[in-house]
């Protein structure tokens, strides 16, 4: 099955939050920004809880099962992938948790990712000890810091914050 057609089919019910997310909420709290969007949400858990803390948090996905369940939660998140970025105007911050290492190609969204973002960026993907994912993580943008968060199973969550 074609990688695209695999995630319009899946839905990914993640609720639980790891030590990666809180190193995430920990870096964007950090940040003088209001609007936040989120490339890749799944069902939102991370835009309800931004949400909750008071920012404006806008996302998109490319599953519809994901989105409709968001959409429950009154989170701002419409069905889309990449070629549906040009739709999304400047935020303060744009985010990814746990997408781009699953795309073979993600050099047009991290375009728009760039162009969407105002103030920051932050990617938070996954690197396994084999590098079983399709993106090796070698982001050459405005880094300011990675951060390196080491899971139980060997992986690492490698966060890029990067400052226009
Ligand atoms: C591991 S889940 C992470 C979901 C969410 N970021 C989180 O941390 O809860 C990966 C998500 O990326 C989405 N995805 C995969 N390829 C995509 C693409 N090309 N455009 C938009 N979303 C995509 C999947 O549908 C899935 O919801």
């Amino acid at each position: 099955m074609k990688e695209k057609d695999y995630y319009r089919k899946r839905h990914h019910p993640q609720r639980n939050f790891s030590e990666a997310n809180v190193r995430l909420y920990n870096t964007i709290l950090d940040l003088d920004i209001k609007t936040i969007f989120e490339f890749g949400c799944g069902i939102g858990r991370h835009i309800e809880r931004l949400s909750s803390w008071g920012y404006e948090v806008n996302g998109c996905d490319i599953s519809p099962k994901c989105v409709k369940e968001a959409k429950k939660n009154d989170l701002k998140v419409f069905i889309g992938d990449e070629t549906k970025l040009h739709k999304v105007g400047k935020k303060d911050l744009v985010f990814t948790n746990s997408v781009l290492c699953h795309m073979s190609n993600p050099t047009q969204a991290i375009k728009h990712l760039e162009r969407i973002a105002s103030k920051y960026l932050i990617f938070c993907e996954c690197v396994t000890k084999d590098n079983d994912f399709w993106w090796i993580h070698d982001y050459k943008g405005k880094v300011i810091h990675t951060i390196d968060s080491h899971l139980d199973n060997g992986a690492t969550y490698k966060i890029y914050l990067c400052e226009f």
